[in-house]
């Protein structure tokens, strides 16, 4: 059977490759510390695991309205006045399946064939695909870590062409756990909205920060619309411990919301409907508090990680403040240095190559969604083997 272009232009991702090696040790009795998971450590809170076994017990698993159910619309609604003070009518919030189709619905409404797109470099690997998916042609912008891996309008308008459609950015980002200022982020959107463009601003990392307040671009654009051409994509994966159950949202101006519906109408139907009722529990001052306990027990480890590496042998370059990643040089080929560090060391790390088009070969992530003392026994496997002292 003939296989579509499309089909063979998306890439796998290179860690799985590693991941399967890490299984097959872990299957004879070795047992690998993953320090490769872009995922909390942590089951989803207490209150929403009831709620999604309430919503189940009640029977409520039939299809929703496209854009999501309307309370939890309002919710999120309430979340940006209270917690971002930032006012975001709940009807240009659209319920999805994860940030993945709310990026997806985001390039799909707004990205033309043969557009250009600017990403980062380093940044989430699958926002090329999503941009292919629409017919677009992804174009790296690479960032430096005296910027934290962030982009400038500077750097950005150096790489501007008249095919150039718009932007699509991460704060915080993976894999470095960086985020952009908020002056940044209004020069950003204040210069792509000169050109026409728009931004798209992925905040699923949003809420774990470990230095200063969580932010969103809605803070310096207010709610998104014809003037401000700003899409926010946001998650309940991260922050609120909830990946499997596959629920995330977008802040749309209202021009895009026709669009946006009728591929969700298309493309999904709608969102998990038990996650969406369940996802209302999030907003509970429970839940807040639970959350709010994990990311400063992401701090304690983040802040034990950022030393302890160095002093392993592993160079950090940016000091990453958000997510749970640390992107740090590689003491040689990533992807030769990831796949020896498992072998002998039994420490799964991430190589570049999957992040970074111009320095994946050097630089490599660390994810700290881990328990403290297997971060603890990771870094001394790391020490030891860079060091060359392992037994
Ligand atoms: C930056 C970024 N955006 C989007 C996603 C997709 O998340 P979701 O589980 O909400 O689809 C991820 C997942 O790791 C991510 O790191």
């Amino acid at each position: 059977m003939k296989q579509s272009s499309l089909g063979n232009l998306v890439q796998p991702f290179h860690v799985m490759e590693l991941v399967k090696a890490a299984d097959t040790l872990n299957n004879q009795g070795k047992p690998v510390i993953h320090l490769s998971i872009g995922e909390p450590d942590f089951p989803m809170p207490k209150p929403v695991e009831q709620a999604l076994a309430q919503a189940i017990s009640e029977h409520k698993t039939r299809y929703t309205a496209a854009l999501g159910l309307p309370e939890l619309r309002e919710a999120i609604s309430l979340y940006y006045q209270t917690n971002f003070q930032v006012q975001v009518p709940a009807h240009q919030i659209v319920i999805t399946s994860g940030a993945s189709a709310a990026l997806m619905y985001a390039c799909l409404a707004l990205i033309n064939p043969t557009d250009k797109v600017l990403l980062t470099d380093p940044g989430y690997p699958c926002n090329k695909t999503f941009v292919q998916m629409a017919g677009g042609i992804p174009d790296f912008v690479q960032t430096q870590e005296a910027q934290n891996f962030q982009p400038s309008w500077a750097d950005l308008y150096k790489q501007w062409t008249p095919h150039t459609a718009g932007v699509l950015l991460a704060s915080p980002n993976n894999p470095t756990g960086t985020q952009l200022g908020a002056q940044a982020m209004q020069e950003i959107v204040q210069g792509v909205s000169t050109q026409g463009g728009f931004v798209i601003v992925d905040e699923i990392y949003q809420s774990l920060c470990y230095d200063r307040p969580a932010q969103s671009v809605l803070q310096v654009t207010g709610a998104p619309s014809e003037q401000i051409p700003v899409v926010v994509i946001n998650s309940f994966s991260k922050y609120f411990g909830m990946t499997g159950l596959r629920l995330g949202w977008m802040v749309v101006p209202d021009t895009l919301l026709p669009a946006i519906e009728r591929f969700a109408q298309n493309l999904s139907i709608c969102p998990n409907t038990p996650a969406q009722w369940a996802a209302l529990a999030c907003f509970t001052p429970e839940t807040l508090a639970i959350c709010e306990e994990r990311r400063l027990v992401f701090k304690v480890r983040r802040d034990f990680v950022v030393t302890a590496l160095p002093k392993a042998g592993i160079e950090l370059h940016s000091t990453p403040d958000s997510a749970f990643y640390v992107y740090a040089k590689s003491p040689y080929d990533s992807e030769r240095y990831c796949r020896q560090l498992l072998e002998q060391a039994l420490v799964c790390a991430v190589p570049g190559k999957d992040f970074s088009e111009f320095r994946g070969s050097e630089m490599m992530r660390f994810s700290y969604a881990n328990s403290m003392d297997n971060l603890e026994t990771a870094i001394e496997r790391i020490r030891l083997f860079n060091n060359r002292q392992l037994p």
